[in-house]
């Protein structure tokens, strides 16, 4: 049995912030934005959170997959800004589904966290012990970025977008290949809150998102192409036999580079970083919920989702639509 999408949803938050708004808050300009990262304006959340996003997703999921919350084994959140330490955000969603039968947890990895989401259910699925998965990527990042620093402030968005994965015995997740990096972690990083109990009272305040874009840049740029080579040496496909490259939306020329590095015409990978900027977790599941929208996911096109982001973390996936 393999693990496979039969529905995919996604949510976004109704305000709009465009290129025009943000150069009122920062020295920044739309020009800047879009010719260095493609990005035109993000929503950013203003009664919606996390959770609501992540069950707005689900829902629509499950309906496009035609499966009941009840049917639901596995729900998995990938996150990084969960809107409570504890509970889990996918604790929260099970709530608001009535997902009851469903083990349910968070995860964080990043940009990578919806790839790596698929890498669990996949061995879960295929090993027989669940049949149904529900798998959310959503992020409210506004709340983690500093919304002085121009570097990081203007490219990132809020949204959710989910997965519905059943078992089945055609299509669905041929290979992967999925990593991290430890040593790395303060390319991309933002603290936590600093230690304060009756021993330790730490100065240190709680933190915003820091990033070296370049160190980044340089990192997505190398191993993106490489895990994607990986993943398609062990599918037995050669590139140009996959219609699309879904890759995590970060940066329009990092998606290009990509596209060159492959040999594949860039018309292969959609993006959606105009209208929804970085998403972090939400990223890929939200463009694939777009695309599957848009009717250009057809029955047996291989798919190849990357991503990557913080830790450093990063995988691909092939799979059989
Ligand atoms: O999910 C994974 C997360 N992150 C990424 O994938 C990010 C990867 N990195 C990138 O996408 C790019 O490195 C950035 C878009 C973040 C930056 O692009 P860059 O071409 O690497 O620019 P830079 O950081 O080298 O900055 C160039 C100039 C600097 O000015 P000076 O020193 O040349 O005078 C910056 O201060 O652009 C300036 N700058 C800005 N100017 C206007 C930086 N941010 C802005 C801004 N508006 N928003």
């Amino acid at each position: 049995m393999k693990a496979k999408i039969i529905g995919t949803g996604y949510e976004l938050p109704a305000f709009e912030a465009d290129n025009q708004y943000l150069s009122t808050l920062v020295e920044t300009s739309d020009e800047w934005i879009r010719e260095r990262t493609g990005i035109g304006k993000r929503r950013l959340a203003r009664e919606e959170t996390t959770t609501s996003l992540a069950a707005g997703a689900a829902k629509k999921a499950l309906a496009r997959a035609g499966v009941r919350a009840e049917e639901i084994d596995l729900l998995i959140v990938a996150t990084i800004t969960s809107d409570t330490n504890t509970p889990s955000t996918a604790c929260r969603v099970q709530a608001e589904l009535g997902a009851v039968h469903a083990v349910a947890f968070d995860i964080n990895a990043a940009c990578s966290g919806f790839l790596y989401a698929i890498h669990i259910a996949d061995a879960f699925i295929r090993s027989g012990i669940y049949r149904h998965a529900l798998l959310i990527g959503a992020e409210t990042l506004s709340k983690l970025v500093d919304w002085t620093d121009r570097g990081t402030c203007v490219l990132f968005g809020d949204g959710a977008g989910a997965a519905v994965l059943t078992a089945s015995e055609e299509g669905g997740v041929i290979a992967q290949s999925v990593g991290s990096n430890g040593e790395k972690w303060e390319v991309l990083s933002c603290l936590g809150r600093p230690v304060q109990n009756p021993v330790c009272q730490s100065q240190a305040e709680p933190g915003y998102l820091k990033m070296n874009g370049q160190e980044v840049f340089k990192f997505a740029i190398r191993t993106v192409p490489l895990c994607i080579e990986q993943a398609l040496l062990k599918a037995e496909l050669p590139a140009e036999e996959i219609t699309w490259f879904l890759l995590h939306q970060a940066n329009k020329r990092i998606i290009q580079s990509v596209a060159k590095r492959l040999k594949q015409p860039e018309e292969k990978f959609p993006m959606n970083i105009e209208t929804c900027a970085n998403t972090s977790a939400a990223s890929l599941p939200i463009l694939l919920a777009q695309m599957e929208e848009q009717g250009r996911l057809k029955a047996k096109d291989k798919v190849v989702l990357s991503g990557f982001g913080a830790g450093l973390t990063w995988g691909a996936c092939v799979l059989e639509w």
